[in-house]
């Protein structure tokens, strides 16, 4: 599975702290940026991840801010993204199973490092039931199409 991260400076240090779990065990991963603390803004961060992915070069992504929110509210902008903001492990498995989520976003000010990757390893490991939820997630599509 081909999973791109990146981050503004408020989730730069989860950021770490996910791609230090993601090499421990040998998780391949692309890191959008941002590098450093240093102020950016976010939706650069989370429309360039998400266009990505939009775009078939990364099968998920995982995009964090200071709150997860704004990310998402950014990333849920570009066609073909459904971002699921993810502050624990039972809506991370069904953003996957019910809403399809090819966006993960936390908060960096918001949960801690043991939290946040508990919740990328349910994410990950879950997939879309499909059914009557394809019908749910088709009719998104549908809205976004017309639009
Ligand atoms: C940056 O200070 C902060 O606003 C950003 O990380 C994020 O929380 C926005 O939603």
């Amino acid at each position: 599975m081909s999973i791109a991260i990146a981050s503004d400076h408020g989730g730069f240090e989860l950021k770490q702290a996910i791609i230090k779990y993601f090499d421990k065990n040998e998780i391949s991963y692309t890191d959008l940026g941002t590098y450093s603390t240093e102020s950016v803004d976010y939706p650069d961060i989370a429309i360039s991840c998400a266009e990505a992915v939009a775009r078939g070069e990364y099968e998920k992504g995982i995009i964090i801010c200071g709150t997860g929110i704004g990310v998402c509210i950014a990333a849920n902008k570009v066609k073909g993204i459904r971002a699921a903001q993810c502050h624990d492990t039972f809506s991370a498995r069904m953003s996957r199973l019910h809403n399809d989520a090819n966006i993960l976003t936390m908060g960096g000010r918001v949960i801690g490092s043991g939290l946040a990757i508990e919740i990328v390893k349910a994410w990950l490991a879950s997939d879309f039931e499909g059914e009557r939820h394809q019908r749910r997630v088709n009719k998104i599509s549908q809205y976004e199409s017309n639009r």
